[in-house]
């Protein structure tokens, strides 16, 4: 199986997916694609051997379609089998997951149904929620939401902060990530619950 991955930024759960891929593995990367040139991630994939690319957002303003026509040129000609969003940080149509429509992921932190959307550790702690964790989720046309594919939950500690939390949580993600594509490329999508 071919993945291709999306990013924005430095790619550290690009990194795991792609460091996960080995051997026996399902699947294989086959395209790391930001929406950012200078998005950290691309180096690291580089480095790695992977094709990137990269179309910036920016130039197509509020014009969401024209960007992903733009986007869809790179990822179509790398006919990937699965599509993850690792850290990838717009917003896509409908239309465009649609393309997708069963066979691209997401993760996401927080213990999705709860906290869509952005600024979740800040959400949790001001919820005074003792648990929080990690999602990966198929994506469909609406934001965050579709099957869940797995979680992983730990506890907000007394003292966390939005930083503090965020940087737990993003430790979770990189295990919890590879186990669900792991799965999802061997046509397994029973969820993944850790611990
Ligand atoms: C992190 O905040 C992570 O929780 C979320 O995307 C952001 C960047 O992740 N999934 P990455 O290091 O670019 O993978």
């Amino acid at each position: 199986k071919r993945v291709a991955i999306l990013i924005s930024g430095g790619g550290s759960n690009m990194v795991s997916l792609v460091d996960s891929m080995t051997g026996d593995h399902p699947a294989r990367p086959c395209l790391v694609l930001s929406n950012d040139a200078g998005a950290g991630g691309l180096k690291k994939a580089a480095d790695r051997g992977i094709a990137t690319a990269a179309v910036d957002h920016r130039p197509f303003k509020g014009d969401r379609a024209a960007f992903e026509a733009e986007l869809l040129k790179p990822l179509e000609q790398a006919q990937p089998d699965i599509v993850c969003l690792a850290g990838f940080m717009r917003v896509l149509t409908g239309d465009f997951v649609s393309r997708f429509q069963g066979r691209m992921l997401n993760i996401h932190p927080s213990l999705l149904p709860k906290y869509k959307g952005l600024n979740t550790h800040a959400r949790a702690i001001a919820a005074g929620d003792i648990e929080h964790g990690c999602s990966v989720h198929e994506v469909t046309a609406a934001l965050d939401d579709g099957p869940i594919l797995g979680q992983a939950r730990l506890n907000i500690e007394a003292g966390d902060t939005p930083e503090t939390l965020a940087a737990r949580v993003l430790t979770y993600e990189h295990r919890l990530y590879p186990a669900v594509l792991r799965r999802f490329a061997g046509n397994d999508r029973t969820p993944v619950l850790l611990p």
